[in-house]
């Protein structure tokens, strides 16, 4: 048995699961919650939520293998350590992994959420097979799971795969409090952004905008409704999913020029508003790669679609018992 913790930006879960050799991974019982402040509170609730779940299946935590604990970077996957992410405000050197293996008693693996889902999808989803592959998580904020030559990378201290801190121009919505990074471009929040500053030049000169009614609506606008309008065929929306294209093709091409991977996995976004990115984002590709490179590469949704993120910290828990 295995029990894993998936705490994201917007939202956190905590999943009990089970797999047997180099069979599938199994997802056994779940329960997701909203993520809140502040993080020991929310990583107390966490500890409750999985000690109820264990005894809602009549589990034990000597039943347990391992613990996986997936989480938004930076963090130090060898210190087990939280290092204040952009996206979980006050999460500063919090000692998660040591707090877990306290509470339960079993090994406990922490890693940075993308390369939980970069593992996922190599053992199990649309990465099964291959050398090399690197996942985007495209969701509340950008990051990077990198599997090179059958490995997952993580750098020297942990932060290969920050990409989106990676500046793609001078100006542009903010992500990592950086203008113009790739999780400004493309996030969540980052086409929240962008949709804020294109539907407001609209509503000034008095332009109406199907999908915001007025300036005093302007801080409700989210990357989905965004993406809904587009659906409809509203060219506002579709152009600002055509800008965020743009530098998501720019961004790819950057990874596929350093790194020549096989295939790239996004989530989340690029699995809900495919259509409205690809166009663009491989004219940008075509026009920027490397043809040897862009050529071998594969660009594709997560395999395990909405699954990924308990997949991901399930991945994490069948690897903490080997490594501890
Ligand atoms: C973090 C990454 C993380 C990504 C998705 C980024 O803001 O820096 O570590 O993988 O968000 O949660
Ligand atoms: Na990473």
């Amino acid at each position: 048995m295995l029990l894993g913790f998936d705490i994201g930006g917007t939202k956190c879960a905590v999943i009990i699961g089970r797999s047997e050799g180099d069979g599938p991974m199994e997802i056994i019982d779940k329960v997701a919650m909203p993520t809140t402040q502040p993080p020991y509170d929310m990583i107390e609730q966490l500890f409750a939520a999985a000690e109820n779940l264990l005894a809602k299946n009549n589990l034990k935590n000597a039943d347990l293998k391992g613990i996986g604990i997936s989480c938004g970077g930076p963090l130090s996957s060898k210190k087990g350590l939280v290092l204040s992410p952009p996206n979980l405000p006050g999460w500063d050197n919090i000692p998660i992994v040591q707090m877990t293996e306290e509470r339960f008693g079993r090994p406990a693996l922490l890693q940075n959420d993308a390369n939980a889902c970069a593992v996922a999808e190599w053992k199990y989803g649309a990465g099964r097979g291959c050398e090399n592959v690197i996942f985007l998580t495209f969701g509340t904020g950008m990051g990077a799971g990198l599997i090179l030559n059958g490995q997952l990378y993580s750098g020297t201290s942990d932060f290969a795969g920050e990409v989106g801190h990676l500046r793609l121009s001078d100006m542009g919505p903010v992500g990592f409090g950086k203008a113009g990074s790739f999780e400004g471009w493309a996030s969540g929040g980052g086409i929240a952004q962008l949709a804020q500053i294109m539907v407001r030049e609209r509503l000034q000169v008095g332009e109406k905008v199907s999908f915001c009614g007025s300036l005093d609506d302007l801080p409700k606008l989210t990357a989905k409704i965004v993406a809904e309008a587009a659906h409809r065929g509203d060219d506002l929306a579709i152009s600002i999913y055509n800008t965020c294209a743009e530098y998501l093709g720019r961004g790819l091409s950057l990874l596929i020029d350093i790194l020549n991977p096989e295939v790239i996995i996004m989530g989340s976004i690029y699995g809900r508003a495919k259509s409205l990115l690809d166009t663009r984002m491989m004219q940008v590709i075509e026009r920027e790669a490397y043809i040897g490179a862009r050529q071998v590469c594969r660009i594709v949704p997560a395999g395990l679609g909405e699954n990924i993120g308990d997949i991901a910290a399930l991945s994490l828990a069948a690897m903490s018992r080997s490594q501890r």
